[in-house]
């Protein structure tokens, strides 16, 4: 083949499914960087994802069809994410081996490491790094992934189920990882002893991620996320979820200094007080929550000494003064990790992506990552 491309070099899609919405991102290589192509988010009927899982596949299949029909995508084979109790990441130390040996060792090994059983879980792993320890042994440091096969098997069933092929399954951290900070050493250093964690949150679920020199080194779930505020202000006022929903967007936390927020046209100061209160019980039991799970990475590590930087990203992130609330709370510096930073977007996607900017980042990771392939 002659080496004209004329630019369309190949693309990949990502597939993101969630509590409340299907997402998908289409990107391509262009020049040193990546261009989005296409972009959608559809809603998930209620129930039909629950923790992270697909608890109804037949109506996430119809949602998907419906994200097929409503956006510009091109193309039937995805790159699909999964978060949640069943999949497990572990960083693990192992005698050193070759990549050969250790595809089949991790099959023994790996039990020491998962609470799930080994033959009802996939496993993969990837190596990051091999060291000699003081007596001398070489040892390799493995990040090991395991699956549970049935929960696997019903993503697989949405997928086909919409007419698509189900290209690479990838962890949800480490696409959304991927999408802000790029992969591998040297894209946003950290100073000697220090790391960057991202905190995402959407509806059902918080990833907490703890980056160090471009790879992931830890990741947690919490179950802590939007719906919980919305849940929590729906208890107080006594209004439905929907309605809480509603008023945790339009009134959001109040300035973390002053407590004072602004006034909504159609809520009444003692409505507004309550949403503030409510959600600051709430975000409190949030911050405390990443705190003891920052803590905990630190224990594990002897490199790194202090979280320099956080960036918060999801949709939830949106939470008025939400920033500011953790920047206190985990005396780190926050910032907005915003996906789009990073990449071009066509006039095709423009439109889509912005209606949906903080949500698209786990599908933009997700593309980003089916195109290394
Ligand atoms: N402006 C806003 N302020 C506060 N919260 C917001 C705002 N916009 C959206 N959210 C919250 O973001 C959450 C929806 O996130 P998202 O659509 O990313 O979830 P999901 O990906 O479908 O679910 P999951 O991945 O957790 O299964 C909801 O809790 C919603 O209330
Ligand atoms: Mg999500």
């Amino acid at each position: 083949m002659g080496s004209l491309s004329f630019g369309s070099s190949q693309s990949a899609i990502g597939l993101d499914i969630g509590t409340e919405h299907v997402r998908v991102a289409q990107v391509k290589p262009s020049g040193a960087g990546f261009t989005l192509t296409a972009y959608g988010h559809v809603d998930v009927p209620m129930g039909a994802v629950a923790d992270g899982e697909i608890i109804d596949a037949a109506a996430v299949s119809s949602a998907i069809k419906e994200l097929w029909r409503r956006s510009n995508v091109r193309g039937k084979e995805v790159s699909t994410g999964v978060s949640n109790q069943r999949v497990i990441v572990r960083l693990i130390d192992l005698p050193f081996m070759e990549r050969g040996e250790l595809q089949s060792a991790i099959q023994y090994q790996a039990q020491d490491y998962i609470p799930m059983a080994v033959e009802d879980s996939i496993l993969d792993f990837q190596i990051i790094g091999d060291y000699m320890t003081s007596n001398d042994e070489h040892m390799m440091e493995v990040l090991l992934v395991a699956a549970h096969r049935e929960m696997i098997g019903n993503t697989v069933t949405a997928i086909e189920g919409a007419g698509l092929k189900l290209g690479q399954i990838d962890v949800s951290s480490f696409a959304i990882v991927r999408a802000l900070m790029g992969e591998g050493p040297g894209v946003l250093p950290d100073d000697e002893g220090q790391a960057t964690a991202i905190i995402h949150i959407s509806a059902g679920i918080t990833n907490i991620a703890v980056v160090e020199r471009g790879i992931p080194r830890f990741n947690r779930i919490s179950s802590l996320a939007g719906s919980t505020f919305s849940q929590a202000i729906a208890n107080a006022l006594n209004v439905s979820f929907e309605e809480a929903e509603q008023l945790k967007i339009v009134v959001g936390l109040p300035d973390v200094e002053t407590g004072e927020g602004e006034q909504t046209p159609g809520v009444s100061p003692e409505q507004t007080q309550m949403v503030h209160q409510s959600l600051e019980r709430e975000v409190n039991k949030f911050i405390a929550e990443v705190r003891r799970s920052l803590d905990y990475y630190l224990t594990q590590t002897s490199q790194v000494r202090n979280i320099q930087r956080i960036l918060l990203t999801g949709s939830g992130a949106q939470l008025r003064n939400l920033s500011a609330y953790l920047s206190k709370g985990l005396q780190a510096q926050v910032l907005i990790g915003d996906p789009l930073e990073r990449m071009q977007v066509a006039s095709s996607a423009q439109a889509a992506v912005n209606a949906d900017r903080m949500g698209s980042v786990t599908a933009i990771g997700l593309a980003l990552g089916g195109l290394q392939k």
